[in-house]
This record gives C-alpha cells, structure tokens and sequence, in this order.
C-alpha cells in the first residue's frame, strides 16, 4: 500500500537519516511501499524519509521511466556547476531554479545490499543531489533565497493547516 508523502517542513525532512543495516524483508517492503507512493503522485525520485521513515534509502527515476532503488548512498565527486528548475513532492506545486552540479559520482547499495558505483549527469545527476540531500535531512528550498525559502515556508504551512482540517496530516 502506498504510504502519504509527508510535507515540508515536518522534522522528518530536515533530520539526517540512519544507515540501513538490515538487508531482509521489511526493507524490500518499505521500498516497494515507496514505490508505490512514488508513481501514484507521478514523482521522479523519493526518500525514505518523505512517507516518514527515517532510513537512508531512496528511489531514483531513470530519463526512460524505469526507477532504481538507492541505499545509504555517498557522493564521491561532483563539478560543473548548474542551476536547474526543481521541485519535490514534499514541497507540492513549487519549482524554483536551483544551484546543483552536472556531474555526479556516487557508491550506494543495491537491496541485496552490493555495493554499486555510478557516473552520472544531466538529469540524472539531478535526481541524484535532490535524493541524497533528503537523505542528509534537506530539501531543495534550503538551497534557495531567504524570500524565497520564506514565501515558500507560509504556503507550505497554509497546506498543513488545510491538510489538518481534512484530516490528512
Ligand atoms: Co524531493
């Protein structure tokens, strides 16, 4: 069953996740639950941390549609520095340019728990930085300007409120 996408800035988002350590069925669980949430709101990459898991794992979109799972990634190495439109599903209907890097090098860990080395860039590489920053307890707003990091913050919490009156949150 998909889990609800948990909204900025809930404590969740903006506290580092732990290291997975167990390997086994609940994992495969979470990430298929994940999943789940991911495509049902049309995403391109998810956290863990984003249906309220505090885990270091995530799912990243590939440009042809298909996802791949990502577990207590690192970020080797990163240059070319670019600003590209951004948004996040924890952050609903904002996307706003965001300084970033071309270019990215990780290591993650696959669900069998192998480790895996990649090169990558473009959107790719974009996908990448936005997951592992929720990964590190950030969103892309905190890359932003202090307006606008500050708009965002009210009409994210006018859609908490509004939530909360549905029932929701
Ligand atoms: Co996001």
């Amino acid at each position: 069953m998909a889990r609800d996408i948990v909204i900025w800035p809930n404590k969740v988002l903006t506290t580092e996740t732990k290291p997975v350590t167990d390997f086994g069925p609940e994992l495969e669980k979470l990430l298929e639950e994940m999943l789940e949430s991911l495509k049902e709101a049309d995403g391109i990459g998810i956290a863990a941390n984003q249906v309220g898991v505090s885990l270091r794992c995530a799912w990243v979109g590939r440009e042809d549609g298909t996802f791949f799972e990502i577990i207590n990634p690192e970020v080797l190495d990163k240059s070319g520095p670019v600003t590209l439109e951004e948004g996040c599903l924890s952050v609903p209907d904002q996307f706003e340019k965001t300084p970033r890097s071309h270019k990215v090098k990780v290591k993650y860990q696959d669900r069998k728990g192998e480790w895996q080395e990649l090169e990558a860039e473009g959107r790719l590489a974009h996908v990448l930085q936005h997951e592992i920053d929720h990964l590190d307890g950030h969103v892309f707003v905190e890359r932003l300007s202090n307006l606008k990091r500050s708009l965002i913050l009210e009409k994210m919490k006018k859609l908490q409120k509004a939530l909360k009156r549905q029932g929701k949150e």
